[in-house]
């Protein structure tokens, strides 16, 4: 067990009776920091860039909750418009004017996206799209990649990325194997391995779904050519190209990877920013295809929360601040500045490294690289990426604690935050 010089003392009797209460003690599992080792810190409360702790540290957070705080947490616009929304009740399980106003951003920003539905978490919005991705060819097989995590349906739990990686759970029990029997897996950055898919199942496979910038194996953005080869392939094939857009979506650039790489795929989801921080998901994308979805169509998908007034607020107002001019430069910007300069006193220290970024979200690997897919990244040393996430958490910033997860930034970075950063990590490196 790692030994932490922070004073973490009620962050370790609140975790200690939360493990009492919760299995692990937590909500989601990687917040369990089972794969760095330590103990989790406890937040208390979170403003802009930073954490705070129950004990009343302060660190720099290149989490933002997983993606959503892209404004910086708590922004205080946010904050002001769901004041003025929670006087007007908390859910409504109707129609309102909110769910219009989130539609039409969303569809004006996501060059894929026709017609959109509303749900409640990234899970559910992939769980939902893989059912329409099969009601509407009539085929039951799918194409994910190794790595790429698509929340915790059933039939996305094969080589999942993320929680699932870090735990070394290649599978979890109590997935039925007929639920993964129609998931087929290929390697990321390998069209080949696609093709071959394809020719071994002909008239069966439905679509490919994908992380188009993997977060969830750590940061793994596509090889030029991977993604128009996708979208050859599928078509070819008449098959669907599902871009899972739950952490790249606002993120990558404001129409997300999509707009980014130039493909526009025939179904995107997403999730975490267009919440601003409550719980959101969505899928959207042709409108023929989106013409399934019950009542519109014979494909059943509800929920009682989908749609709710507060999430749809706060990812109102998260999207009226993104669409500003200069937000992606100035993500881009700060977070090129951290992520080279990261590289470089690696580098300097002798460690082998090598990672990038593409606007707010980030990452790199404790070996050689290049990494293409998750066999690569599987070769980072995870004992020096433990060592050096818990020297930074001493110093007051806070990283995502596997090395299987993408970091990401926020427009409240500044850059003296990526001064004290880039100043603990020189610290850390120099004493792995
Ligand atoms: C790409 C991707 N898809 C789906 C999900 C699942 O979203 P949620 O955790 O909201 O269920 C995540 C979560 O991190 C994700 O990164």
């Amino acid at each position: 067990m790692i030994t932490s010089s922070l004073n973490t003392t009620k962050s370790e009797e609140i975790f200690a009776a939360a493990q009492k209460l919760m299995p692990g003690g937590v909500s989601s599992p990687v917040r369990a920091f089972k794969s760095v080792g330590g103990q989790p810190i406890v937040f208390d409360h979170v403003k802009g860039a930073y954490a705070w702790d129950v004990d009343g540290n302060r660190y720099i957070d290149y989490i933002g909750t997983w993606g959503p705080a892209i404004c910086g947490h708590a922004h205080p616009d946010v904050l002001k418009a769901l004041h003025e929304a929670l006087e007007k009740g908390t859910s409504f399980g109707a129609p309102s004017s909110l769910e219009n106003v989130l539609a039409e951003m969303v569809i004006d920003a996501v060059p894929s996206i026709e017609m959109v539905r509303f749900v409640n978490s990234g899970t559910e919005a992939c769980m939902s799209v893989l059912r329409l991705m099969r009601a509407f060819t009539g085929r039951e097989k799918i194409i994910k990649f190794e790595g790429c995590y698509h929340g915790h349906a059933d039939m996305f739990l094969v080589k999942a990325g993320s929680g699932v990686a870090t735990l070394g759970l290649p599978d979890s029990p109590g997935v039925p194997k007929s639920t993964t029997d129609n998931t087929l897996t290929a390697p990321f950055n390998n069209l080949e391995a696609v093709k071959a898919l394809f020719e071994a199942n002909p008239g069966t496979i439905a679509g490919v779904i994908l992380e188009p910038i993997v977060g969830n194996a750590g940061f793994i953005p596509p090889d030029a050519g991977f993604l128009p080869g996708l979208q050859e392939i599928t078509r070819e094939h008449g098959a669907l190209l599902v871009f899972d857009e739950v952490m790249t979506g606002f993120r990558i650039a404001y129409g997300g990877a999509q707009e980014k790489f130039g493909i526009t795929p025939d179904l995107t989801t997403l999730g975490k920013i267009i919440g601003g921080g409550l719980p959101v998901g969505a899928y959207g994308g042709r409108r023929d295809i989106m013409a399934m979805v019950a009542p519109a169509g014979p494909m059943y998908q509800a929920g009682t929360l989908s749609g709710n007034p507060l999430a749809m607020t706060a990812g109102i107002k998260t999207l009226e601040l993104l669409r500003q001019p200069g937000t992606y430069e100035q993500l881009d910007r700060v977070t090129k500045r951290l992520a080279n300069e990261l590289l470089k006193l690696a580098k300097d220290a002798g460690h082998a490294v090598c990672g990038g970024q593409i606007s707010g979200m980030f990452g790199f690997f404790f070996t050689e690289g290049p990494v293409h897919n998750y066999e690569d990244a599987k070769l980072s040393d995870l004992n020096k990426f433990s060592r050096f996430h818990r020297g930074m958490l001493e110093r007051g910033v806070y990283l995502a604690p596997s090395q299987f997860e993408a970091g990401f930034t926020s427009l409240a970075h500044t850059d003296e935050d990526i001064d004290f950063t880039l100043e603990a990590a020189q610290a850390v490196l120099s004493s792995l």
